[in-house]
């Protein structure tokens, strides 16, 4: 028993054929070195200002970045990539209308981590989705080599299967070994967990994560990436995130500040539109975003 490995050329079916069978696969060789090298050097400003977490879940010797669309040219082509996208996509479609962006890390776990406890992700929406609705889809890029020794992710094949209380032995627990510029994909129902970094080195992976657009993102993104960024994203990025619409009406906008009706009922997508007062729309955006700031 292990992770399966595919090389980049794999299709969608090959990996979703994967994902059914086990909820885990890794595709290697993904990335190039001159896209690591500028991942690392996107993120190194905020990594090294950034405090290690502050609980046995989130790691006292672990360091996490958010908010990767709005501080990382190169994690936004990364949320894009065209074939993890596919495989969202597909794997997702059945349960919803569409897809959207749901969660960004940068996670460095640093020399002396301990394991994380293993869960299922799923678990952020409090268990009240039936478990036959897939609700997840994720991503870890290496950006470093990822060995057992150095914290790669736990990862229990075939848990997406199992019920819910049953815990796993040491071995059915798989390490997610990989070189730099490789691909965890796994599902939001599978068993999970950073691992121990018992090496000297760190292990730094950037996660990516998918969920339906009529589910909550666990990392806020109009927070996150708020209007005064979100207006120089790419269209298709810019709605990936959730400045778009998840259904018919599900999250129009209105601009609160407008009086003459003008844009009542607009959909998101309006928000950034040429054809209306597009500063005037992302200015009141703003300014909701700053007085609920405020109030905390
Ligand atoms: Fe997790």
């Amino acid at each position: 028993m292990g992770i399966q490995h595919l090389n980049s050329n794999a299709s969608a079916e090959e990996i979703l054929e994967i994902l059914d069978a086990d909820a885990g696969v890794i595709i290697d060789n993904v990335l190039s070195s001159d896209q690591i090298d500028r991942i690392n050097s996107d993120l190194e400003p905020y990594l090294k200002n950034t405090n290690e977490g502050q609980d046995e879940f989130t790691g006292f010797n672990t360091r996490r970045v958010g908010a990767l669309i709005a501080r990382s040219p190169e994690c936004r082509e990364l949320a894009m990539d065209p074939l993890v996208n596919n495989v969202s996509k597909k794997f997702l479609e059945p349960h919803s209308d569409g897809y959207q962006l749901h969660f960004t890390s940068a996670i460095n776990i640093g020399p002396g981590e301990t394991e994380q406890i293993i869960h299922r992700d799923r678990g952020v929406w409090g268990g009240y989705i039936p478990r036959k609705i897939e609700t997840q889809l994720s991503t870890i890029w290496a950006i470093t080599d990822f060995t057992k020794e150095n914290g790669a992710t736990q990862v229990v094949p075939g848990s997406h299967k199992w019920d819910r209380d049953r815990i796993p032995s040491e071995d059915e627990i798989c390490y997610a070994e990989m070189s730099a510029g490789s691909v965890l994909i796994y599902t939001g129902s599978v068993m999970h967990g950073g691992g121990a970094n018992t090496s000297k080195m760190d292990r730094l992976g950037v996660l990516i994560h998918y969920a339906p657009t009529w589910l909550r993102q666990e990392e806020n993104q109009y927070l996150s990436c708020p209007p005064n960024i979100a207006k120089d994203l790419s269209p298709e990025l810019r709605s990936l995130i959730g400045y778009s619409k998840g259904g018919y009406v599900l999250g129009f906008f209105t601009d609160p500040e407008k009086k003459d009706g003008e844009l009542e009922g607009v959909s998101p997508e309006r928000m950034f539109s040429k054809t209306h007062d597009e500063y005037s729309i992302i200015k009141s955006a703003e300014k909701l975003v700053t007085n609920s700031s405020k109030k905390r």
